[in-house]
């Protein structure tokens, strides 16, 4: 199993500039990452949003999300879009990068037919996603970590065994660490969970969800 990759991006593209897009911009603009973000309004629309919920995040439109991100070595970019909303997205935003899929399926969302039929086959939602964006290479992360507790739970000042812990997913190593060292950057433990079939723990009805965990408590309920 990987572990946390030392390097990390200097700019991160987030897809969805929402409750968490924008506490995901916080937080890595706190670790002095630049952020560009995007939502569906033009960028002089999202300006003043930003200004309140990520103030120094970068406004630009969706198609261009990607684009600082893809001119580094080790691209990385952010999916932070209601599941609901993915049939609207074009496939190849994340062409080329490292796509952290930080979304949850809701009971009340009414999902895109090829997300429905991964949850009615019991795969995890992110086996869904990262072959709808066949381009990109999907970790699954950050998901599982409330907007609200951004702006508390980030610790970088302190040691890993005193930080809330924060899972990863991914089938490769590489881009699993490269997450994990983003996750240890921004004031998280960051731990492997597994491969992108692993992921359901860290789904709403899984025990990583919303809960306030230590590195140990992750490593239990991975079994
Ligand atoms: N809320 C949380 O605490 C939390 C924490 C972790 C993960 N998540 C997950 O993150 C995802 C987003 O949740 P949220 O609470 O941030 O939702 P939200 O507050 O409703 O924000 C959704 C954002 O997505 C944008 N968007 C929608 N369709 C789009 C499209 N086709 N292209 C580009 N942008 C699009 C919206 O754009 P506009 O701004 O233009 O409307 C908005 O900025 C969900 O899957 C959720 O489960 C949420």
């Amino acid at each position: 199993m990987s572990e946390t990759s030392a390097d990390a991006p200097g700019v991160v593209g987030v897809l969805g500039a929402g409750r968490a897009g924008t506490a995901f911009a916080r937080a890595l603009l706190k670790a002095g990452f630049e952020v560009d973000i995007a939502g569906t309004r033009p960028p002089k629309a999202l300006r003043h949003h930003l200004k309140i919920y990520a103030p120094g995040a970068r406004a630009v439109d969706a198609d261009e999300v990607a684009d600082r991100a893809r001119g580094q070595e080790r691209p990385l970019v952010i999916l932070a879009v209601p599941q609901e909303d993915l049939d609207e997205m074009d496939t190849h935003w994340a062409d080329g990068c490292v796509m952290v899929d930080a979304t949850n399926a809701w009971h009340h969302e009414i999902l895109p037919t090829w997300l429905q039929q991964a949850v009615d086959a019991g795969a995890p939602t992110s086996t869904a996603v990262a072959a709808r964006f066949p381009g990109a290479r999907t970790v699954k992360a950050l998901n599982h970590i409330a907007h609200a507790d951004f702006d508390e739970d980030v610790h970088p000042e302190l040691p890993l065994d005193q930080r809330r812990a924060a899972g990863a997913a991914g089938d490769v190593d590489a881009d699993r660490g490269l997450v994990m060292g983003m996750l240890d950057r921004i004031g998280f433990d960051p731990v492997s969970v597994g491969a992108l079939a692993d992921s359901r723990i860290m789904e709403p009805d899984g025990p990583l969800f919303d809960r306030r965990l230590r590195r140990e408590d992750v490593l239990r309920r991975t079994g």
